[in-house]
């Protein structure tokens, strides 16, 4: 089971695939399971609770199958360790996002020795590629790099995922190919922030030339990466996704806040004004781009007329999407030392405020797509409407039309006859020639 981030998506097909390789099988259902592995995330409290309640919930399975082995491993395993033992008496096993590779062992230890085991240390200095499994063949994520340096001061990353480290371009580039053999069309480059990608590799390399390297690479139709920081975004990097034909005109740069007061005591390094000046720079560089932000609502001390100037940004901006999220303070981090001053309703109520302004753009922007014809990678069947498949854009936006399953993992050309705010619907026109 898997909480958080496209990160820890991609830890749990690599440990699923370690395990699989390892003569394990995949189980038919949770009653049935031998090993259960929980992949945590700890970005809010929100989001350890979630894991809490179910560790409580699997006590009592595992009274009446006691050989079972729990694991939780992730980021919760990494910010709590000996507590998940010492409040679960049930759980097996604890493993840190940073001493993965070590899962298969520390689970048979725990089976074999009846041990229940802790590992919360910074083994792997970057965790070798082994076989992830894939929930599809035709899309993957590859990581390019771990860790975070930047200390955002609301955020618990850096400290639970650890000093900023780069992978070498070839060995990336190796991976790739090897994906795309295997039938691989989409790659998504994953990074706590992409684009201070290179630096700790101290050769010149950087995610522009990362980019230009990939997409010489036969076969790969589509590459994608996440996350961006608007201090590290430069023209270099617009001009190359203008400029490469794999990749996808679709940016997630997270603004967090519209507030320059807020901006700094955030520790996000850049103003609001920089903000919009690398957001209109990116459109002159990539006119059809579409731009995805984050932003943090609630933070110590957010005054009314800061979230205004939130609001405002949003309007201003016209993002495809936003994730909007009510502040958590972290244990560890800088900001929990500030007052968490805005009180929940605060939250509730501007969370509900910005996410209003935010649709109204969307409904406004998806309608302009009708009538236009884009290009959709399908990826299966539409969770909604079992009639239907969904795929996505370059751009990211997400399309629903009645088709075939022989289309999933195909390249079709759909023509958009209506939209809501997040889905647009089409019907297929044709298939794209490769
Ligand atoms: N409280 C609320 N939201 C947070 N995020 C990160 N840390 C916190 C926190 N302490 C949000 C940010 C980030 C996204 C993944 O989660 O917006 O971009
Ligand atoms: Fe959650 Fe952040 Fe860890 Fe991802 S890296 S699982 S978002 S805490």
């Amino acid at each position: 089971m898997t909480f958080g981030c496209q990160m820890n998506r991609l830890d749990s097909e690599t440990v699923a695939g370690r395990l699989l390789e390892d003569g394990c099988r995949e189980a038919s259902s949770l009653a049935e399971a031998d090993i259960v592995v929980i992949n945590t995330c700890s970005v809010r409290q929100h989001a350890e609770d979630k894991v809490w309640s179910l560790l409580g919930a699997l006590r009592r399975r595992k009274e009446r199958r006691p050989e079972m082995i729990i694991a939780v491993v992730g980021c919760m395993a990494q910010k709590e360790g000996r507590r998940i033992l010492e409040r679960m008496p049930h759980v097996d096993v604890v493993c840190g996002p940073q001493e993965l590779a070590r899962l298969p062992e520390l689970v048979a230890e725990a089976r074999e020795r009846r041990e229940r085991l802790v590992a919360t240390g910074h083994s792997a200095a970057c965790l070798p590629r082994v076989v992830a499994r894939r929930p599809n063949k035709f899309q993957a994520f590859v990581a390019i790099m771990r860790g975070c340096d930047n200390f955002c001061s609301y955020c618990i990353v850096p400290y639970v995922r650890g000093r900023e480290r780069s992978r070498p371009p070839g060995e990336i580039e190796d991976e790739v190919r090897r994906l795309v053999a295997d039938g691989c069309k989409e790659v998504t480059l994953l990074g706590q922030n992409v684009n201070s990608y290179g630096r700790t590799l101290g050769d010149g390399t950087t995610l522009a030339s990362l980019l230009r390297r990939l997409d010489r690479i036969e076969g790969l139709e589509r590459i994608r990466f996440v996350t961006s920081h608007p201090k590290d975004a430069t023209d270099e990097l617009f001009e190359a996704m203008g400029e490469l034909p794999s990749v996808c005109h679709h940016l997630h740069m997270p603004a967090q806040s519209g507030s320059n007061r807020v901006l700094r005591d955030m520790n996000r390094r850049y103003s609001r004004e920089h903000y919009l000046e690398r957001l209109s720079r990116l459109r002159e560089l990539v006119p059809d781009v579409e731009v995805a932000s984050d932003f943090i609502v609630g933070f110590p001390g957010e005054t009314e007329a800061e979230f205004e100037e939130t609001v405002e940004l949003v309007r201003e901006a016209e993002f495809l999407n936003c994730f909007i999220f009510k502040y958590s303070p972290r244990p560890g981090t800088r900001a929990a030392r500030m007052p968490d001053d805005v009180p929940w309703e605060v939250k509730r109520e501007r969370n509900r405020r910005l996410l209003a302004v935010q649709e109204e753009v969307m409904r406004r922007r998806q309608a302009a797509m009708v009538g236009k014809e884009v290009e959709v990678l399908v990826e299966g069947p539409s969770k909604r409407d079992k009639t239907k498949l969904t795929g996505r854009t370059r751009q990211n936006h997400i399309v629903a039309f009645p088709g075939e399953a022989s289309l999933v993992g195909r390249t079709v050309q759909v023509r958009i006859i209506d939209s809501t705010p997040l889905t647009l619907f089409g019907e297929v026109v044709g298939e794209v020639a490769r």
